[in-house]
């Protein structure tokens, strides 16, 4: 699989920022919040795999790499424009945003790089996961706002294209071994905790701060979403588990017929620039 580095704009109607999502604000701040991690924690999975590229000697693995760098660049920079947009809606996105920045920076400053890569590895995977069910249930992202669907779906798109490229670079520097298997799935095990429990945290803070809803307004249709029959959450288990089995590799779960859509995609995205423009 070759990942491509694609240049696309979204514009996000600024006056749906807060309440997208056709099952309601308690969903859309959900995604929301997960848009929160996605500069921050893209610039750190740059990082740590630049950290090792000089040791790659196989020339796709190194194209590959280039294009997992350029995608995640482009994503950071549309969830960027996205989260600007909540910061206008009056959302505080900037001291949220800095409480994830502290945690990646105190990771570079003091963690060991292959346990840095093992954290890329282990959120690429649950990327990979959501993004398989973006892709398989439209509904994941049901969206008034055509510009933010195409924007997830895109994002989803890409993340399934680039899914490999750094548990390859993972697999280049550490031999298969017991050892590296418990850096690999710890490495899962400590980024969930740490990323669930900012994303729950999170999803409540900016239902707080939008304040146009009660608190536990629409919790029931949110619970549903995530953990009804064929929720969210409950679709996610078993391919989560999957990360556990000795030898895994992302492309077991072969989900590349879903990259036939992506350069129709990319058109529609450009059309909708160009008539922005
Ligand atoms: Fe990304
Ligand atoms: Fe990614």
């Amino acid at each position: 699989m070759k990942p491509t580095r694609r240049d696309l704009k979204f514009k996000l109607d600024p006056n749906r920022i807060c309440d997208w999502h056709r099952q309601g604000p308690q969903v859309t701040h959900f995604f929301n919040a997960m848009s929160i991690f996605f500069p921050v924690g893209e610039r750190f999975f740059i990082h740590s795999v630049r950290h090792y590229r000089d040791r790659i000697r196989d020339p796709e693995l190194q194209q590959a790499i280039t294009a997992f760098i350029g995608q995640e660049a482009m994503h950071g920079r549309e969830h960027e424009d996205y989260n600007a947009l909540m910061a206008q809606a009056g959302l505080p996105i900037a001291p949220m945003e800095r409480r994830v920045a502290a945690l990646l920076e105190w990771g570079k400053r003091k963690l060991p790089a292959i346990t840095q890569l093992s954290a890329t590895i282990a959120l690429e995977h649950f990327t990979a996961i959501m993004a398989d069910r973006v892709l398989r249930k439209d509904g994941t992202i049901d969206s008034r706002d055509p510009q933010m669907r195409l924007l997830w779906r895109w994002h989803a798109l890409e993340e399934t294209e680039h899914k490999g490229v750094a548990y390859d670079v993972f697999r280049s520097v550490r031999d298969p071994s017991l050892k590296s298997y418990l850096t690999r799935t710890s490495g899962l095990v400590i980024a969930s905790i740490i990323f669930l429990g900012f994303l729950h945290a999170y999803q409540r803070e900016l239902v707080r701060a939008d304040g146009r809803i009660g608190r536990l307004q629409g919790m029931d249709r949110y619970l549903r979403f995530l953990f009804g029959k064929g929720g969210f959450v409950r679709d996610l288990v078993g391919p989560w588990l999957d990360y556990f089995r000795p030898g895994f590799h992302p492309w077991d779960h072969d989900n590349h017929d879903f990259l036939l859509e992506i350069d129709a995609l990319a058109a529609q995205a450009q059309g909708a620039q160009l008539a922005a423009a």
